[in-house]
């Protein structure tokens, strides 16, 4: 079904959900709060699960007792961590298990590097897991273009509620955008994307590691955004302030996080609208927000 954004697939899904007597949500802790404030309005609590190298831990989402979870097994957001095969077999054994779903949220799948790909979640059991994509990080989020890919059983209660809400979504964009795919030219896009998030990605490490003594990426990193592990005492708050005064936006890994704060401080650094000297700029401002916050000096 093609949905107006995740966001609209989102509200969809918690809506069957809660027709079938769920009233939880799993989700990634760090996340992304808007869709957790989704999930609130639809009348369900999502429940926060923490997230670490290898993705999400299925062992706390199995003794969470929900029975649906919402995850970004590609690319963690924000942490960039890629759900290992272990937690994979884990997580569908645990959907098994609980009679459950689980959501794959596929938003930024294509900036993952080759090597690090895995395939959809979903092709291990097409059952147990509802693909959400969108247009919204590959091309721009106000186009409102996404899509669901449901299991049988779900499909047609969706399209009764869906039709529900409204006829559809506008057709011209869904018909261009099959245009840009069927030319190649969606595809060549892609790769310089995913070539110059490389290379922000790449600058960024490479600042962190010189200008940022003590801080590290959670992951190796594949979003079009780092999440960095501050040393333990930094006081991520005044970080941010001190780079919002030099004009420059990161936030807190507080921003993110759904559970009471017992995680180490962090921040996360958005690079997908920033190119090459904007985004020196903005990293040297953030040095000076580090060293002026903590008193750490560069390597
Ligand atoms: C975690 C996550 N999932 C999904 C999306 C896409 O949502 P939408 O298609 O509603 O813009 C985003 C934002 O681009 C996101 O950050």
């Amino acid at each position: 079904m093609i949905t107006s954004g995740f966001a609209q697939g989102l509200a969809l899904l918690c809506r069957e959900l809660r027709d079938r007597d769920h009233d939880t949500v799993g989700v990634e802790d760090p996340g992304h709060p808007g869709e957790w404030k989704f999930i609130a309005e639809a009348g369900l609590r999502p429940v926060g699960l923490p997230v670490d190298r290898d993705g999400i831990q299925v062992d706390a989402l199995t003794a969470s007792g929900v029975r649906a979870v919402l995850t970004t097994p590609a690319s963690q957001f924000p942490t960039g961590a890629t759900l290992s095969a272990e937690r994979r077999a884990q997580l569908i054994a645990w959907a098994e298990a609980v009679d459950g779903y689980i959501i794959e949220d596929d938003f930024d799948a294509a900036f993952v590097a080759p090597r690090q790909r895995m395939p959809a979640l979903q092709s291990l059991a097409p059952d147990r897991v509802i693909y959400a994509g969108s247009t919204s990080k590959v091309l721009a989020p106000a186009l409102r273009l996404g899509w669901l890919a449901t299991p049988a059983s779900l499909t047609a209660r969706i399209e009764r509620v869906r039709a529900g809400w409204d006829i559809g979504c506008p057709g011209l964009e869904q018909l261009t955008f099959a245009r840009l795919i069927d030319t190649g030219a969606f595809d060549r896009h892609l790769r310089r994307l995913c070539d110059d998030f490389q290379k922000r990605r790449q600058t960024v490490n490479q600042f962190v590691a010189r200008q940022m003594p003590g801080a590290t990426t959670l992951a190796g990193g594949s979003g079009p955004q780092a999440y960095l592990v501050l040393p333990a005492g930094c006081a991520e708050e005044a970080i941010v302030q001190a780079a919002r005064r030099r004009s420059v936006l990161v936030r807190g890994g507080r921003f993110y996080a759904l559970r009471a704060d017992d995680r180490p401080p962090a921040l996360v650094i958005g690079y997908a609208g920033v190119r090459g000297p904007e985004l020196a700029r903005g990293l040297a401002g953030l040095a000076l927000a580090y060293r002026e916050t903590t008193g750490r000096t560069s390597a």
